[in-house]
């Protein structure tokens, strides 16, 4: 497959202007047909919902190359049920599973030339959007929409990828008890980058979020979600309803149990039980698997398993996760879809 030249081993979590992203928009209750376009910009009204009160949604997902050459979508259905709770949540219409996974392949197909190579470990990153548009002032949910897809080839998110990374826990609430925490919306992230540049500033990957209520219990970590392996082999991901549910989470605990045999449990992780663990981990789209050096949390550094080292479950749960989307093992029913 002709690619462009690009240094596929180095590439990072960086915007790449790509050749082709699909548009569509929503007025009088309808979607138009939707259609490619090489324009990278926007144009939108002054008053467009998205810019005074946050009426924006999006997604995260990829497109792997494999052995064969062909190209892998990863539960991408699961993507467009997500973006449809969040379009509820902030009162956007809906983009049917079937039409933005036809408008994914769409974009996938026209930007093939940049999915890294088999082998590079990159992968071909997808930013499905939604935002709300048109003459407004007041506020209340716009009464047009733009729902877009674009995409660029991307490497490891966390600097280091599968090595250990270290993360410090925020002051600040990353989502309301009762908020948008589930949602995968605009106002969620704005909220982030500061407890994030800190976290940065102090060279921690990011920042774990506690819960907003009792500030006693793991969230996230940063935009992914939280793992352990406790000392008696069980994977326990937190169980919150502000968490954003990861795909790459649900599919961990399908695959701990299935594949590596392990009990797995969604419930409560409180911060000062931290010795619980043998290995932690942050996974997500972009975060993939990425293992947890260690936590500092008020004066506390816990380390779990290593700084430098990954731990054994940690690299299986890698390995099998990311065989799957490169195609290299057998996948779960539904979960992979050709492009
Ligand atoms: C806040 C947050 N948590 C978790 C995740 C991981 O979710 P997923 O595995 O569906 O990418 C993301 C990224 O989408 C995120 O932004």
């Amino acid at each position: 497959m002709k690619t462009v030249d690009i240094d596929w081993k180095n590439l990072g979590f960086n915007y790449i202007k790509t050749d082709h992203r699909y548009i569509s928009y929503w007025k009088d209750g309808n979607w138009d047909e939707g259609t490619l376009t090489e324009d990278n910009k926007v144009h939108i009204s002054e008053g467009s919902t998205a810019l005074h009160y946050g009426q924006t949604v999006f997604e995260g997902m990829k497109a792997y190359r494999t052995k064969d050459g062909s190209i892998n979508l990863f539960r991408p259905d699961q993507n467009a049920e997500r973006m449809q709770r969040s379009c509820r949540r902030l009162m956007m219409p809906s983009i049917p599973t079937d039409v933005f996974i036809e408008a994914v392949k769409k974009v996938v197909k026209a930007n093939e030339q940049y999915i890294p190579p088999y082998g590079t470990g990159g992968s071909l990153y997808l930013r499905p959007y939604m935002i709300g548009i048109g003459d407004n002032i007041g506020v209340k949910p716009a009464e047009e929409y733009l729902f877009s897809i674009f995409c660029m080839p991307v490497g490891a998110y966390f600097k280091g990828g599968l090595t250990p990374s270290n993360f410090v826990v925020s002051d600040y609430d990353r989502a309301a008890g009762n908020g948008t925490g589930a949602a995968k919306v605009g106002g969620n992230y704005g909220g982030s980058l500061l407890p994030g540049a800190e976290a940065h500033k102090h060279n921690f990957s990011d920042a774990i979020y506690l819960d907003p209520t009792t500030h006693t219990k793991i969230e996230e970590v940063g935009a992914a979600n939280f793992f352990g392996i406790t000392k008696d082999n069980k994977f326990v991901t937190p169980l919150s309803p502000s968490i954003l549910p990861s795909i790459t989470k649900y599919s961990l605990l399908y695959l701990a149990n299935e594949r590596l045999g392990l009990d797995v449990v969604e419930r409560e992780v409180f911060i000062d039980r931290l010795d619980e663990f043998k290995e932690a981990g942050a996974c997500g789209t972009a975060a993939v698997i990425s293992p947890i050096g260690g936590i500092q949390y008020k004066d506390d550094f816990h380390v779990f398993y290593s700084e430098t080292e990954t731990g054994p479950i940690t690299k299986k749960l890698y390995d099998e996760l990311t065989g799957i989307q490169y195609g290299d093992i057998e996948a779960p029913e539904g979960w992979i879809v050709k492009v």
